[in-house]
């Protein structure tokens, strides 16, 4: 299959193209150049898709394209350059194009969404990342409009873990539980943790290609409850039974500790019942679709390996031990 990754050279793309050059396919990503590389064996275009003709030196046809734009027009322009050169088109869109965060068990089929972007807004990034959501509104929209929905797999993916990955949200927990000790424990032990490994991910978006699945799907995995996902966490790190201190949200509010990523957060938590829709996904139709998420222990033992590869590389962010230690004495001494 000649398959043509709009992106393709940093984490998710980068995992694509290696997944695809290594079943044997003709690979080629296309991208400035400025954020990331291309892997080995790939070819590579430079192409700026800020430019409406930007996509002039991509010739010939491909089987299949994966997308990863969070911009309308480089969508757009995508489609009028190569709609009719492509066989099969894959958009890697987001969880955040739904509009209900707080109920859970949602499906991709029946979710309600965002609106669509204004016309005049298709740069979600900065500061304007309360447009994300909707410029992919808007991207899906464009890509199924443009090339019919039986050559249309969207794929809106949930937070995406692994190698590779720069954020400081799964790596928080991989230095955390490495490091042993107490450990400060959002919330409960049965709220849901949701999320998908890039590698597995990748191989879906390969394999959607492959065989010309078409439609609309969650990419993440199956939800699992904290208390299962920090233990399994830590059994991967070869530290099972990790010691835990439950701190309930209100106390956290109260101590400063911030949802989700950034500083002074715990990272893959978010407040509840305000989004509890959020990592609770009803996946069944994605991994009856082909999604296949590996052991978690797996996806520990690869970014563990990389994040030791590359220590500089992950984002500083979470609760810094000396921030943890004092909320943890505030918790024990709240009765006293
Ligand atoms: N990370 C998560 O947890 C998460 C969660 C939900 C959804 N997603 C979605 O998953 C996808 C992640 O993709 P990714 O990991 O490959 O990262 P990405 O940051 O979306 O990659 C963007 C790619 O597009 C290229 N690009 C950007 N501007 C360009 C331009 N003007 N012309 C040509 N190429 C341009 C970039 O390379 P250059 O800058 O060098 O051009 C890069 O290869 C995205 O669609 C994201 O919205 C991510």
């Amino acid at each position: 299959m000649r398959l043509l990754i709009l992106g393709g050279t940093v984490f998710l793309g980068r995992a694509i193209a290696r997944h695809a050059r290594d079943a044997g396919h003709d690979v080629t990503a296309a991208a400035r150049g400025v954020t990331g590389t291309p892997v080995d064996g790939v070819r590579f275009v430079r192409v700026d898709r800020d430019d409406p003709d930007g996509l002039a030196d991509l010739d010939g046809t491909y089987d299949a394209v994966v997308d990863v734009s969070r911009r309308p027009s480089h969508v757009r322009h995508a489609v009028a350059a190569l709609g009719d050169r492509i066989g099969h088109w894959s958009f890697v869109s987001t969880g955040s194009v739904y509009a209900d965060a707080v109920t859970p068990g949602q499906r991709a089929a029946t979710a309600p969404l965002v609106d669509p972007a204004p016309a005049d807004v298709d740069d979600p990034s900065g500061d304007r990342m309360e447009w994300y959501g909707p410029c992919k509104v808007t991207c899906e929209s464009i890509l199924r409009d443009g090339v019919g929905a039986d050559r249309a797999f969207i794929c809106r993916a949930g937070l995406i873990v692994g190698a590779e990955d720069i954020s400081d949200r799964f790596p928080y927990w991989v230095r955390r539980l490495a490091t042993g000790g107490e450990v400060l424990a959002p919330g409960t032990p049965d709220e849901p943790v949701q999320f998908v490994d890039v590698a597995d991910l990748a191989a879906w978006l390969v394999r959607a290609a492959e065989t010309g699945l078409a439609g609309t799907y969650d990419g993440v995995g199956p939800a699992l409850p904290r208390g299962r996902f920090l233990a399994e966490v830590a059994a991967g790190l070869g530290r099972p039974d990790p010691e835990l201190t439950w701190v309930d949200q209100e106390f956290l509010a109260k101590h400063d500790v911030r949802p989700w990523s950034g500083e002074r957060s715990l990272p893959l938590w978010l407040p509840l019942p305000e989004y509890g829709g959020f990592m609770s996904r009803d996946v069944s139709e994605s991994l009856a679709a082909g999604l296949a998420p590996r052991p978690l222990a797996e996806t520990v033992r690869d970014t563990r390996q990389w994040m030791t590869d590359h220590p500089d590389a992950v984002k500083a962010g979470g609760l810094a031990p000396g921030e943890e230690t004092k909320v943890l004495r505030e918790w024990h001494g709240r009765l006293a």
